[in-house]
Formats: C-alpha cells, sequence, structure tokens
C-alpha cells in the first residue's frame, strides 16, 4: 500500500483546514481503497482455497500476529474476551487467535467473499464458534459494541485509500471504533501507511496510547525507519 512519512500534530479543536494539514490528505488514493477490489481478491483467493487448500495472503507476514498474540498474553487478555477483527480478510487473525485459546471472537468484512473464504477456513480448521459477519465498519454505527479488544491489521491503510471522500471515511473510522469498545477496552493496529506519529495523531481523542510493538526496521540513506508501525491502545473517555 501507498507508504508516506509525515511528523504530526496535535488534533485538538482542529479545524477542518488543519485538520487537512494533519496528515490526512499526504498519500493517493488508490483502487486498493474500494470494495470492488477487495471482492475480487478474496473471490480469487476463495477459489484457490477451495482448489489447493491456500488461505492467500497473510498481510505483514505470521510475525505481525504473533507480536501481537505475545503481547495480549504479557496483557493477560482473558481467554474470553470479546475480541473483533475489523477487516478480517480471509480470518487467518482469527484462526491464530482461537489456536491461542480466545473462544469469544467475531471478525467482521464488507466484501462477501472475504466473509465466504473466513468461514471456510475456520471451518477448515474445525473453528466453528467463531463470528464472521459481512458488515461495512464505515455504515454499522451501534451495531458493534461492547468488545474488550479490537484489532485492525491494514484496514484502516486500506480505508485511507478510499478514492471517495476519503477523509470523510477516516473520521467515521473512528466513530465506530469509540462505539465498539469498552471503556478501557484496547485497539491493536498495524498499519503500514502511517508511522506511529501519525497514529497517535489520529487516535488522539477518545484513546490513549499504551505501547509501540516492535516491528522490523531498516536502514537508509543513514536513516533508520520502520515499514510497519504496532500501536496498542486504550479507549478512555
Ligand atoms: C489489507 S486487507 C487486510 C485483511 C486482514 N486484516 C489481514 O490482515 O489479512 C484490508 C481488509 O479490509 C477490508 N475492508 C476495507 N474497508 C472496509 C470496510 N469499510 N469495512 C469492512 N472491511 C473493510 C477489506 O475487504 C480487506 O479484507
Amino acid at each position: 500500500m501507498a507508504d508516506d512519512r509525515e511528523g504530526s500534530r496535535g488534533c485538538e479543536n482542529r479545524t477542518d483546514s488543519e485538520e487537512d494539514k494533519c496528515s490526512d490528505n499526504d498519500f493517493e488514493t488508490s483502487k486498493l481503497g474500494t470494495k470492488e477490489y477487495w471482492e475480487e481478491a478474496y473471490q480469487k483467493e476463495l477459489e484457490t482455497f477451495k482448489d489447493i487448500g491456500d488461505v492467500g495472503e497473510i498481510w505483514f507476514g505470521e510475525e505481525s500476529m504473533s507480536r501481537v498474540l505475545r503481547w495480549m498474553d504479557k496483557a493477560k487478555i482473558p481467554e474470553d474476551a470479546a475480541v473483533l477483527d475489523i477487516g478480517t480478510g480471509n480470518g487467518a487473525f482469527l484462526v491464530e487467535l482461537a489456536k491461542h485459546g480466545y473462544r469469544n471472537l467475531t471478525g467482521i468484512d464488507y466484501s462477501p467473499a472475504s466473509v465466504e473464504l473466513a468461514r471456510n477456513v475456520l471451518q477448515a480448521e474445525g473453528l466453528t464458534d467463531v463470528t464472521v459477519k459481512e458488515t461495512d465498519f464505515l455504515s454499522c454505527r451501534g451495531e458493534l459494541t461492547d468488545f474488550d479488544v479490537c484489532i485492525d491489521k491494514g484496514t484502516f491503510d486500506a480505508i485511507s485509500l478510499n478514492p471517495d471522500n476519503n477523509k470523510e471515511c477516516k473520521k467515521l473510522y473512528v466513530h465506530t471504533l469509540k462505539d465498539a469498545i469498552k471503556d478501557n477496552g484496547i485497539f491493536v493496529i498495524t498499519s503500514c501507511n502511517w508511522t506511529k506519529e501519525q497514529l497517535l495523531d489520529r487516535f488522539c481523542e477518545g484513546f490513549q496510547f499504551v505501547q509501540e510493538l516492535p516491528t522490523p526496521s531498516f536502514q537508509f540513506g543513514g536513516k533508520t525507519g520502520n515499514s510497519v508501525a504496532a500501536l496498542i491502545f486504550k479507549r478512555v473517555h
């Protein structure tokens, strides 16, 4: 997905023009921000899964799931915690969470083919107690509530690339997220399009930054950077 590394500014009492400057419109939109793109991608992945049992792309690799699971262990997130995987794709994270012992799992995605793929993948693993729903995170306000943990791996990135009014989409995302998480609940985001500073900026109201999870770093032109950011937030009022 598109990559950009800009600094951050505080977001309290932003005006619209400040919002524009606030690391909002600093990369190009793309087809990866459209439902059609994901539907086509998951239709292909679904066919492949049915043919040869390959679950398809694990966004940001296996380690992107392991590092979150390790943090959940350390934070002693109970196995009966209500966990939501936002934009679950092929459901691979739900499988890992279930194998780890979590038993109150929900995955949502707006692509019907993703939902079918995730259900197939879970069923093949014998994991029949996981809920997977076709839901657009940007138009479901009030439907998703009371989650102890919300996980996003690549979905806010995709939403940020939406060619149709992506500024509004990003705001809607934050509103829905706030409704979905219980007080003191946890939000875990893994992103390749936004830096730590930009994510802190975006999730500064109603969330408290808890921790950054270490991700692989690279060196370029004498500077060190990370291609992926993984952050933990707590929902606060
Ligand atoms: C980069 S993929 C990541 C999929 C999965 N989280 C993973 O890590 O493999 C982005 C996902 O977000 C989903 N998505 C994008 N916009 C969405 C929306 N508004 N509501 C629900 N899902 C959405 C896409 O269908 C796709 O499955």
